[in-house]
């Protein structure tokens, strides 16, 4: 018999993702390529579709593997159960749904991936909920718009693109004295940086097709949290479709059981580029959590583990013709509108994450035209710094 109880480190949990399968002798969870299971019996029919009895009979409604990945995740987020969905944003809507449906006061970070964003924006004229934008970092924000009717806090613990990290503490102490429902999207720290479960959030959203996956050949989103909440999200997820396939599940936790190395080196390098960027003549702002000249760094040092993560942003002398310029020169890192690979990319948040909210909403978030983000990798640090310093001295 398997013993539970040990208290594991999270490498050790990401190596043996998976391995928790019941009812079948496998190493790695068998791919249940079927979108539908046979039900035995009418009579058994409403206990099966009610839940009382845990057997599978529609894909949308659950399916092993994907139900893997989920479970996956919420032991490497110390979570009591998990959802699977078919991309982040599938995640953050089968959750706003259910916080939706909760209250109608909710009050969100205005510093989200531009999508999120729009989300709540178009949700809420349409379910009755009225949302508050904050300043993710400003508490006293927080604490001014959070009252007893609120009935869901939505934030990312490491921002998008900015990098700022907002005192998870304080904010899950004022979600508590209000009862709401502390929701946080986890995808750039990853459960290897921050465990907001510890800092008193309710709900992790991630999505994980950024470092979880890691290797950029899966869109997948996941939703971990108690066992109650989950059974209400894992509902929407089959109301609106947003179920995660099987063979995507597969690939995720194949990619999640090397969380732990992957960032260890990535964010390790993570550290090296910022801090070249830093003193870079031709860079004029470098944002990184780890760097003393961070805003945030304090609240990162109390709040993060094993580094300061893997992504950078900074801004260059010339704004964005020189961006372009760059983009142009560099001969290793490509530019892709996605993060958390185990290879390095660049993108540029204005033209493509926040191209959905406008320039004013976009400059209120920090956000410029010249704006670069780096997604670091686990390639060798200095064939990443020598490909960015020869590109830098075309521009
Ligand atoms: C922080 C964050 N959350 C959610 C999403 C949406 O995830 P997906 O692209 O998997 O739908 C993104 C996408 O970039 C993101 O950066």
């Amino acid at each position: 018999m398997r013993k539970k109880t040990q208290k594991k480190f999270i490498d050790t949990l990401a190596a043996r993702l998976g391995q928790t399968t019941q009812g079948h002798r496998t190493m790695v969870p068998p791919i249940y390529q079927s979108s539908v299971f046979p039900i035995d019996t009418l009579e058994e029919t409403d206990d099966i579709f009610e839940g009382i009895k845990g057997d599978y009979f529609y894909s949308r409604d659950g399916n092993p593997t994907s139900d893997v990945f989920g479970e996956s995740v919420a032991s490497l987020e110390g979570a009591e159960a998990g959802a699977a969905s078919s991309s982040g944003m599938g995640a953050t809507l089968a959750t706003l749904l259910v916080a939706m449906e909760s209250g109608t006061h909710l009050v969100a970070a205005r510093n989200l991936y531009g999508k999120a964003t729009v989300l709540l924006k178009s949700l809420a004229p349409v379910l009755g909920n009225n949302i508050e934008f904050v300043e993710a970092t400003d508490t006293k924000a927080w604490e001014k718009a959070i009252s007893k009717s609120t009935s869901a806090i939505f934030l990312e613990t490491e921002t998008n693109p900015l990098l700022r990290i907002p005192d998870l503490p304080k904010i899950a102490d004022l979600a508590k004295q209000s009862a709401s429902t502390f929701i946080v999207d986890n995808t750039f720290a990853s459960p290897f940086h921050i465990s907001p479960l510890n800092f008193g959030a309710d709900m992790v959203i991630h999505s994980a097709t950024k470092f979880l996956s890691g290797h950029g050949d899966v869109t997948a989103g996941v939703v971990v949290g108690s066992r109650d909440w989950i059974s209400r999200v894992k509902s929407k997820i089959s109301l609106v479709g947003v179920n995660l396939a099987p063979f995507e599940a597969w690939l995720a936790l194949r990619g999640s059981k090397t969380l732990a190395v992957r960032l260890a080196k990535s964010s390790a390098n993570a550290m090296k580029i910022a801090q070249y960027l830093n003193t870079h003549p031709k860079v004029t702002e470098a944002y990184y959590p780890g760097l003393d000249s961070h805003p945030d760094h304090e609240t990162a040092l109390k709040i993060m583990q094993n580094g300061f993560g893997s992504m950078i942003s900074f801004e260059i002398d010339g704004g964005i013709e020189k961006v372009g310029v760059l983009f142009k020169e560099l001969q290793q890192i490509r530019y892709a509108p996605s993060l958390g690979d185990v290879n390095t990319t660049i993108t540029h948040p204005a033209k493509t994450s926040h191209r959905g909210i406008s320039q004013s909403e976009r400059t209120l978030q920090g956000i410029q035209d010249g704006l670069i983000r780096l997604s670091v990798g686990i390639e060798n640090v200095s064939d990443i710094i020598t490909d960015i310093e020869c590109a830098l001295r075309k521009i």
